[in-house]
Order: C-alpha cells, then structure tokens, then sequence
C-alpha cells in the first residue's frame, strides 16, 4: 500500500516590527544591528544572528567569509558555537536572523541555510527544548515556533541510534 502523506507547520507574519512582542523586537533590532559587524566582502550579503538562552542573556553572531569559500562561517553558527561554548547548558529559546547588503536592510525575508538547519534541529534534540525562529526583512517578520519545522524528515541522533544494540 501507498500512502499520501502531508507535513505541514503554521507561523505568524507580522508586517511592522511594533507587533511583535518586546522582547521580540529587541532579538530582530539586535539581529540586524549584529549584521553590522559582519565579514562578508566577497557576498556583501551581511547576516546578523542574535540568539535569546534561557537565563535572558543575548548571544550575537555573524558570517565570517573567507578566501577559501568554504570555510566561511553562517551568523546562526557563529552564534550557536559562540553560545554553547561560553555558556553551556543555557538553552537557546530564540533565534532572530536579519541581512543588509549596501542598500539596507534585506527587502527579502532571511532564512537559515540547511546547514544551520540541521545544526538548531540538534541544538533542539540535545536540549530537549524547541527554539523559537525569527525571520526578518526590512519589513516583514515571520515567527516559526520551532526549529524543527524547517527541516522536516531529519537526519538525527536518532537514526545513528537506531542501528546499535
Ligand atoms: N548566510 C548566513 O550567514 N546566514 C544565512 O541565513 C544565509 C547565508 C551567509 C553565508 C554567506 O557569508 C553569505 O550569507 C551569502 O550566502
């Protein structure tokens, strides 16, 4: 037999920054104030990631790019690596992610690489906890409730699990 399955996930869309909540707007300010920072002179495409843990400190991250394409580093990882390794144990609860190039803010909304994808599922799975994701443009704002959303049918500790004894 065959089956018709669906995945599907709701998020909230906001088109003016002042409806988020609080603490909200203060990741998506911080998020694109971080872009700033960023070294991105190949692309020009600059990303900000600020990251909300649990005790309510905020953990920033931007893309490093480098000669050697590959080795370039997304915001959202430089943050995660940046967070786990200064404040272990603190969960992420919020990821807020904005982009500039030279002509301002992004007018497209900026979403995370599959790469990162995968490293905030398995931030999620070994925290047991969900992160919350906000993406942004210059104005508009999308709210995911979890990172796992993003990434259905992923790859994960537990398929490694699944073949041991
Ligand atoms: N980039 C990020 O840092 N995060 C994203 O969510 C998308 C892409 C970076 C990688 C590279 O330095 C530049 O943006 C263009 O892809």
């Amino acid at each position: 037999m065959k089956h018709k399955r669906n995945i599907t996930f709701s998020y909230e869309e906001a088109d003016n920054i002042n409806d988020l909540e609080q603490s909200d707007r203060e990741l998506v300010e911080i998020a694109r104030e971080t872009a700033g920072n960023a070294y991105a002179p190949y692309s020009n495409f600059r990303v900000g990631a600020a990251l909300r843990l649990e005790s309510g400190r905020i953990v920033k991250g931007t893309n490093i790019e480098n000669a050697a394409f590959p080795s370039g580093l997304c915001a959202e990882r430089s943050a995660i690596a940046s967070a786990a390794t200064n404040f272990p144990g603190d969960k992420i609860t919020t990821i807020a992610i904005a982009a500039e190039t030279d002509s301002g803010i992004t007018d497209e909304i900026v979403s995370p690489c599959g790469n990162c994808r995968q490293v905030i599922a398995e931030e999620e799975l070994r925290n047991n906890n969900s992160i919350r994701i906000i993406l942004s443009s210059r104005s508009s704002f999308y709210i995911v409730e979890k990172g796992e959303y993003l990434l259905p049918l992923q790859f994960s500790i537990r398929n490694l699990q699944s073949g041991r004894r």
